[in-house]
């Protein structure tokens, strides 16, 4: 048992090192996803903590949807990967969008 749990490790220090875009791919990364949403998003999104809902024309800033009733990762993934007409195409990685998200959920205080 002992044995193959080392050889799974060994197998997975691996593929961390050959693959650098796979690297962060276990553990997700909230202060990445803050700079990504800071490049990408902060056009149009207030992405900082800030309560207020006064971005750009009626853009939900980041603190309102992380906190809307029953507001999940799933549901963020599925609004972030299916665009909404007026956001630019952008193309993430998986765990670009894992950090993303977990960057948004970080600034939920609702239950
Ligand atoms: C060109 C402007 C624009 C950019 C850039 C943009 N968005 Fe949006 N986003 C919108 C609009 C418009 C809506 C729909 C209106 C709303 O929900 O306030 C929206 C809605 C959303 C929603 C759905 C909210 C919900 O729960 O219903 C999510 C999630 C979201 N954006 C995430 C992102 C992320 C992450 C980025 C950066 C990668 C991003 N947006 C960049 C304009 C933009």
């Amino acid at each position: 048992m002992r044995k193959w749990k080392t050889h799974v490790a060994t197998a997975l220090m691996a593929t961390a090192v050959t693959s650098p875009a796979l690297a962060q791919s276990v553990v997700t990364d909230p202060g990445r996803g803050r700079e990504i949403a800071e490049s990408l998003c902060s056009t149009c999104h207030i992405v900082d903590a800030s309560r207020g809902n006064i971005a750009k024309s009626d853009i939900s800033s980041f603190y309102s949807i992380a906190n809307k009733p029953d507001q999940s990762q799933e549901r963020l993934a599925g609004a972030i990967i299916f665009p909404h007409p007026a956001m630019p195409k952008v193309s993430f990685t998986n765990s670009e969008l894992r950090d993303v998200i977990a960057y948004i959920m970080s600034l939920r205080t609702a239950k």
